[in-house]
């Protein structure tokens, strides 16, 4: 009876939750004014694990980000169940190296400001090519293993963003690949997830845009849990310049509920 408690008690469990990966490119504004929404959600639910993405000026800008960016910025830093990652843009490879390692230096700077708590954990790459070719995987392995040797995090994330199936190389050098970035309309619930590489579900994120407010997030997410997805964000608009607190709330409950 109790081993028979036990073993269901095992297999109810979740072997790793979701967490939400937040493309938070928007400028917060005076105050964090742009970004309540979003600190608000992650404030409500203390046992939801964020991953979010910040994006001074497609990349890090220049250092010192402005203080309206510092203020935001070190505010997200206080919750603890936020991770921060800086965007860098590859364009598929054509990014010079050079300046991928110059943006991942900035951000590592972030980490020296004393004034206030403005580090980032981890590094979120966009535009990643996901072409299988031995010059493709050198440049994003080199520009991985350059955010781990530079970011002083005790995970430091790395973070792969082609948007669709992507080669079981490129795994072997980010923590999570985004294999879905594409509007609700496109996504596919399970048949989706199966286009997907097999074998690396726990290390994918599924982004989906464009999400209309009748959206069944509770149904969708779970079958992300149940497949063993590892990220997800659902966003409003196309383009990550609004943040509804209504949405942002109904996806932290899905992801509570599992
Ligand atoms: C991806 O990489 C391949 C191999 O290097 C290259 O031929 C292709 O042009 C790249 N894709 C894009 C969109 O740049
Ligand atoms: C917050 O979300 C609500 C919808 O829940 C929306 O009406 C409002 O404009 C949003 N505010 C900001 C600052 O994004």
């Amino acid at each position: 009876m109790y081993l028979a408690w036990l073993i269901s008690l095992i297999f109810v469990l979740p072997c790793h939750s979701l967490f939400i990966l937040l493309p938070l490119y928007l400028y917060p504004g005076t105050s964090a004014s742009a970004w309540s929404n979003v600190t608000a959600t992650i404030a409500a639910n203390p046992t939801v694990q964020w991953q979010v993405i910040v994006n001074p000026n497609s990349g890090p800008g220049t250092y010192p980000p402005d203080a309206n960016y510092i203020a935001a910025l070190s505010k997200l830093n206080s919750y603890r169940n936020v991770v921060t990652l800086g965007y860098v843009a590859t364009n598929y490879g054509r990014i010079p190296y050079a300046t991928l390692t110059s943006q991942i230096d900035l951000y590592a700077r972030w980490a020296t400001y004393t004034q206030a708590n403005i580090a980032v954990d981890g590094v979120f790459f966009d535009e990643v090519n996901n072409t299988a070719a031995s010059a493709v995987y050198t440049y994003y392995r080199r520009a991985a293993a350059y955010v781990t040797t530079k970011i002083p995090s005790d995970v430091t994330p790395v973070v792969f963003n082609p948007g669709a199936s992507t080669p079981a190389q490129l795994f072997d050098y980010a923590d999570t690949v985004v294999q879905f970035e594409n509007p609700f309309s496109a996504y596919q619930d399970g048949a989706t997830i199966g286009t997907f590489q097999p074998g690396f579900n726990d290390q994918t994120a599924i982004i989906v845009h464009s999400t209309p407010s009748t959206a069944d997030l509770k149904s969708l997410v779970r079958t992300m849990v149940q497949q063993g997805i590892q990220a997800v964000y659902f966003g409003v608009d196309c383009c990550y310049n609004v943040f509804s607190g209504q949405l942002l709330s109904a996806l932290a409950s899905a992801v509570l509920a599992g």
